[in-house]
C-alpha cells in the first residue's frame, strides 16, 4: 500500500514537471487578430482550454491599449473594480497560476468596443481521484485578490505551490 502510493507519487509530481517546464500553453488573445476592438473574445475564449500553468498574451499597438485584470464587476461594467494587475508593453505575457476564472480588459476606453475577456482556468485533467477540486473560494483570483494590487501575481504563484502541496497531502 505505502509503495503504491509512493508510485502515485512520483507520478503526479512528474506530471506536474512536465506541465510547469514543456507543456505550458501560450494563449495568443484573438490569434492572429490580436487585442484590437470589435472581435468577439467570447468565441475567441470559447475555443481555448486553459490549465494553470499556461500564459495568455496579449498583442497590441503600444500606448493605444492595455490590459487589466479586473473582477467580474469590472469585465461586466467596463471598470477598474477589484483590479489585480495592469501591463502596457504591447506584448504581454500573463501566468495562470492557479484555477479560477480571470477577467481582462483594456482600460483606455476600448472595452465598451468589446475589448474584454474572460477564461476559466482548470487544473491540469489528472482525474479527480488523484486532484480533488479546489475548495470553494479558496483559490478564486476574483475573491481572494481582489483587494490586492499589481503585486498580487507572485503571490498567486506562491499560492499555487501551496495548492500543489495539499494536493499530495490528500494522498
Ligand atoms: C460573441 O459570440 C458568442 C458566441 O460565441 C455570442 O453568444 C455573443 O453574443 C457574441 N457577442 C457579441 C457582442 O456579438
Ligand atoms: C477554433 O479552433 C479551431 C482549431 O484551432 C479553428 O479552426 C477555428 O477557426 C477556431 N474558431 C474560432 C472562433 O476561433
Ligand atoms: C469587484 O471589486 C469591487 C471593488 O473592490 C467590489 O466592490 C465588487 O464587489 C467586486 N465584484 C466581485 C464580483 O467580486
Ligand atoms: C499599474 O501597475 C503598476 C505597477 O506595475 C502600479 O504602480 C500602478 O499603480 C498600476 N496602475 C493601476 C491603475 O492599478
Amino acid at each position: 500500500m505505502a509503495a503504491s502510493r509512493a508510485l502515485v507519487l512520483a507520478v503526479v509530481v512528474a506530471a506536474g514537471c512536465a506541465v510547469g517546464l514543456s507543456g505550458a500553453t501560450d494563449h495568443i488573445v484573438g490569434a492572429n487578430r490580436g487585442w484590437n476592438p470589435n472581435i468577439n473574445y467570447s468565441s475567441w475564449s470559447a475555443n481555448q482550454t486553459f490549465y494553470v500553468g499556461d500564459l495568455i498574451s496579449f498583442r497590441y499597438q503600444k500606448g493605444t491599449h492595455n490590459v487589466f485584470a479586473v473582477n467580474e464587476t469590472g469585465y461586466d461594467k467596463c471598470t477598474m473594480d477589484g483590479i489585480t494587475g495592469n501591463w502596457t508593453s504591447g506584448k504581454d505575457f500573463i501566468p495562470l497560476p492557479h484555477p479560477g476564472t480571470y477577467f481582462f480588459i483594456c482600460g483606455n476606453g476600448f472595452c465598451q468596443a468589446g475589448m474584454k475577456v474572460a477564461i476559466t482556468v482548470r487544473i491540469f485533467d489528472l482525474g479527480p481521484e488523484i486532484y480533488p477540486p479546489p475548495a470553494p473560494g479558496a483559490d478564486d483570483p476574483s475573491s481572494s485578490s481582489s483587494s490586492s494590487a499589481a503585486g498580487a501575481w507572485p503571490a498567486a504563484a506562491a499560492a499555487v505551490t501551496a495548492l500543489g502541496a495539499a494536493a499530495i497531502l490528500v494522498l
